[in-house]
């Protein structure tokens, strides 16, 4: 959801606002910018509709010119992509330039006032409002500075931002605030960086500090960083973090793309996801979050998870989990749905959040709501040091490492995978799970991320295969049982967003009760039927497919004959418990939407109208 990146320093700003951009770019990609500030000239401003690469191409004479600036990638909210909505933007006497990351809400109002006052808008954003009204406060407080301006602005503004303001008369200060969308500050040796994650300046620093919600900074070489309060200007000591993160954790290593990269990484992220947590050996699965709160969650009378998109399938999945091995009743809500509807929420409840990036909006909404009720929230992330990660009473990060592909994949696995342990671990304690069935549950559990990679060895090529046969389709079905139910529904989520093929997922045996009347011979039906898992009740509904000859495409286990020998495409995948089954059976559906989307030429790792975190609601 659109980043940003600022430079003050020694070295070329355009450079390190370009870099940063484009390991920026999974926010948003529909148009960029970078304005730059030259100590004697004014702002040197550059920005188009398109990819950082179209950017590029109309500024690269930008090189050199400066050590001051900033940049933008947008995901559009107010008004349609093309070069005047994209930022920097500028106020109308031309001395602010402002990005911004989120939504303004009240920026109607704002805009009739400037409006009235004489202000002209040559944008349809709600961000070219903000700008003007900095201009028009200082306009009207001839002796207030520039930082002060911005903050009595923000005071007026409601919704959500991540801001870096930069103003002509004031070279080499950039003026930061965030409210609901992150905003990272890189302390470098004599020069700071500014993004929303903090991958554009991983290779210059391994200081940062995360700017937490309600607070501003003023940064320059002279001054340093002074964090504020947007709401009374009171001073706060800021928490250095030292960033674990890597330059090679954030290149594609030789893949051709990101997605593709993460996929294959997959069993390196469930393992690193297991390590340290789960000991066969000592018959323990040790997780801190879960050992330190144990009574409060062992004492839920109900569990709710809440998340959006691909991390609700995983929730949809941890309801199997927790239900069938913790025996606690869970409710699995869209974040989105669950913030405005007035749930019952108690000081008894368990909210379990499950998020990748840890800064999805509606999920951050609703768990501010749950808390204010007085439930316990527990997190899942898998960015560390992420606003959902830090305002939960505790979590397991995920440590499936950076995901930059626009489609998840190794998060989902790994959001599986924190699932089965903490399930694991709360019916073990509470005497759900008897010792015999934990310990061959754990030790199954070990090998899942071997299995993994036996299944991307013997699903990658026959995937690749089947998907030219379906680069043309219109429509895909998605069919599984039990937990393999929700994983058809990540299946053609992930196929829906990088092929823009229509997809839906079902619970196999509720295809007679509406879907099978869409089956035809052009009907490729993707079919989840592991040996463990309702098998005998998925043959019956492969049989009923046939019979209206549609296409099936079979998820089965190793030396299966039954389906195979009435699906036209068989997917043979190793055998596990039907618990840890989707983690196996989603490798192969990644694959095959992966494969159908680039023979389709299509931007696999930057879908159109999509971005990786979505911190607008
Ligand atoms: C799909 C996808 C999205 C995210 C959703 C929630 O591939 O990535 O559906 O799962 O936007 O994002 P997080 O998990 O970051 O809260």
């Amino acid at each position: 959801m659109c980043g940003i990146v600022g430079y003050t320093g020694f070295q070329d700003a355009y450079e390190v606002v370009i870099n940063g951009l484009r390991r920026l770019e999974y926010r948003g990609y529909d148009s960029a910018g970078i304005v730059l500030d030259n100590n004697n000239s004014d702002f040197t401003i550059s920005k188009t509709k398109g990819k950082v690469d179209d950017l590029v191409a109309i500024s690269h004479e930008l090189k050199g010119t400066s050590h001051v600036g900033m940049g933008h990638t947008r995901w559009a909210t107010h008004g349609v992509p093309s070069d005047n909505n994209s930022h920097p933007h500028l106020s109308n006497n031309m001395k602010i330039a402002l990005v911004h990351n989120g939504i303004i809400e009240n920026y109607d109002t704002l805009k009739i006032m400037l409006t009235e006052k004489g202000f002209v808008f040559h944008s349809e954003t709600d961000t070219e409002v903000l700008v003007n009204l900095i201009q028009y406060i200082m306009d009207v407080n001839a002796e207030m500075d520039f930082p002060t301006a911005v903050r009595y602005a923000l005071n007026e503004v409601f919704g959500a931002y991540a801001i870096t303001v930069m103003h002509d008369d004031f070279p080499g200060l950039l003026v930061v605030a965030r409210l609901g969308s992150p905003l990272a500050i890189g302390l470098g040796n004599n020069e700071y960086f500014i993004a929303s994650d903090a991958s554009p300046f991983v290779e210059f620093t391994k200081e940062a500090v995360y700017l937490e919600e309600g607070h501003m900074a003023t940064i320059s070489l002279e001054d340093g960083v002074d964090i504020r309060n947007i709401k009374d200007n009171v001073k706060i000591t800021p928490e250095v973090r030292q960033l674990k993160l890597t330059l090679e954790q954030i290149e594609k290593g030789g893949y051709e793309h990101f997605m593709l990269k993460e996929i294959f990484e997959q069993p390196k992220s469930i393992h690193d996801t297991l390590r340290g947590r789960l000991l066969v050996e000592e018959g323990i699965i040790k997780m801190a979050g879960i050992w330190d709160n144990l009574e409060r969650l062992n004492q839920a009378k109900k569990i709710t998870i809440i998340a959006c998109g691909t991390s609700w399938h995983a929730g949809l999945i941890g309801e199997y989990l927790i239900e069938e091995f913790a025996r606690i009743p869970v409710e699995v809500e869209y974040a989105s749905e669950f913030r405005y509807r007035n749930p019952i929420i108690t000081e008894k409840d368990i909210v379990i959040a499950i998020s990748q990036s840890g800064e999805t909006a509606d999920t951050m909404a609703a768990i501010k709501l749950a808390k204010e009720r007085g439930a316990f929230v527990y997190g899942i992330c898998n960015v560390v040091d992420s606003s959902i990660a830090r305002v939960t009473d505790a979590g397991s990060y995920t440590h499936a490492g950076p995901e930059i592909g626009v489609a998840s994949t190794k998060a989902f696995t790994a959001q599986l995978t924190i699932l089965s342990l903490i399930a694991l671990k709360l019916g073990k304690h509470n005497g759900q799970l008897s010792n015999q069935e934990f310990m061959r549950l754990i030790t199954e559990l070990d090998t899942i991320p071997q299995k993994v990679q036996e299944a991307l060895e013997s699903t990658h090529e026959i995937t690749k295969e089947i998907a030219k046969n379906f680069v043309d389709a219109q429509n895909f079905l998605y069919l599984g049982r039990g937990y393999n139910f929700p994983a058809a529904l990540e299946g053609a989520l992930k196929l829906k967003e990088i092929s823009y093929i229509h997809a839906e997922g079902y619970p196999a045996a509720e295809m007679k009760h509406g879907p099978i009347a869409l089956i035809d011979e052009n009907m490729p039906i993707v079919i989840i039927a592991p040996k463990q898992g309702h098998y005998d009740k998925i043959v019956s509904n492969v049989q009923e497919i046939k019979a209206r000859k549609g296409k099936v495409i079979a998820v089965v286990n190793k030396g299966d004959t039954q389906v195979a020998s009435v699906a036209d495409y068989v997917i043979e995948i190793p055998e596990t418990s039907e618990c840890f089954s989707p983690i196996i059976a989603s490798v192969p559906l990644q694959l095959l939407s992966y494969y159908v989307a680039v023979y389709r030429g299509n931007n696999v790792d930057q879908p159109r109208n999509l971005a990786k975190s979505v911190t607008v609601e």
